[in-house]
């Protein structure tokens, strides 16, 4: 019998953590695969994950290749099939096709300093690489996360950034005041250009709301950073996920196989239908 690329594989949620509250609520799901028929993953791909009976959505795999056991993903509340997987609870069983998508060169950056830029839930497709730097330290150069939300109750991933600040440089910021806020107050995009990174043998990965992007580009280009040397992804409404349906098509390109990860070089050549 040929294989239905449409099946998914059945997960169980291990774990859920709630990390940011309110109507846009993002929580951190850890899914196992039932029958350990898993898949592996590279940094930057995606998983269809399933409500049985509502759908599915597209959703970028936030735990490292190297973690084993589990894929983690970071959702956030946005309408019918996110609702409903926000219901769901530990123990309850999901669909997870996948994985999709090309992956971050990571490789490529050995011996680099790694400048990672994230906005809102847009760090869980961030989230991988920053793990894989980390976990081989020794061979890449240093990293730096600038990471910011409306507020701090916004900001998820709390705990582990504050952990990680032993290994690597965390830039946090909120839009406004606070009492006992102690960083940045402002836009990501400004944090990124009172800090200054230096463009020198490195390399700028940015992901989140469009506006915060296409700013953060902006800057970048005036610290130095060349189009090659800046990464994103594009996040094109997705159907098939493998290419058949056009339903995330960008020009020529299918989003769900020839991204979502882009060089701002490449990203340069496309239309702008993203
Ligand atoms: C490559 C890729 C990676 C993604 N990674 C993540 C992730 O890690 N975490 C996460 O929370 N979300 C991620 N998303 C977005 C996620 O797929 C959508 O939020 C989700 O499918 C919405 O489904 P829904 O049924 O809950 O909402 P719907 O009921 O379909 O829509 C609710 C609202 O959201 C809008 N919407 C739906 N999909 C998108 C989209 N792709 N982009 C912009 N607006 C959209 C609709 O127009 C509508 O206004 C990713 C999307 C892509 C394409
Ligand atoms: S989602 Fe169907 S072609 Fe990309």
């Amino acid at each position: 019998m040929s294989h239905n690329a449409y099946l998914p594989k059945l997960g169980r949620i291990a774990a859920i953590k709630d990390e940011v509250p309110g109507n846009r609520a993002i929580k951190t799901y850890q899914i196992e695969f039932v029958s350990g028929d898993g898949f592996e993953h590279d940094c930057g791909q995606c998983a269809m994950i399933s409500v049985f009976g509502k759908g599915e959505s597209m959703i970028s795999i936030a735990s490292a290749p190297h973690v084993t056991g589990y894929k983690q993903f970071s959702i956030m509340k946005t309408g019918r099939v996110t609702t409903a997987l926000h219901d769901l609870n530990v123990g309850d069983i999901v669909g997870v096709r996948g994985p999709y998508g090309n992956k971050f060169p990571v490789k490529d950056w050995k011996g680099k300093n790694l400048v990672f830029i994230g906005g809102g839930v847009g760090l869980a497709p961030i989230w991988p690489v920053i793990q894989t730097a980390l976990h081989h330290k020794g061979s890449y150069g240093k990293v730096s996360v600038f990471y910011g939300g409306r507020t701090s109750r916004d900001l998820m991933y709390k705990a582990d950034l504050d952990k990680m600040r032993e290994q690597a440089d965390i830039h946090l910021s909120v839009d406004a005041k606070e009492d006992g806020w102690k960083e940045f107050v402002g836009f990501v995009p400004s944090n990124v250009k009172d800090k200054a990174p230096s463009p020198d043998n490195a390399i700028a990965i940015t992901c989140g709301p469009p506006i915060m992007i296409k700013f953060v580009i902006q800057n970048l280009k005036e610290l130095g950073f060349t189009d090659d040397n800046i990464y994103t992804t594009i996040e094109n409404k997705m159907k098939c996920g493998i290419g058949k349906c056009g339903r995330c098509n960008v020009g020529k390109d299918y989003v769900c196989v020839n991204g979502p990860v882009y060089s701002w070089a490449a990203l340069k050549e496309l239309p702008p239908e993203y």
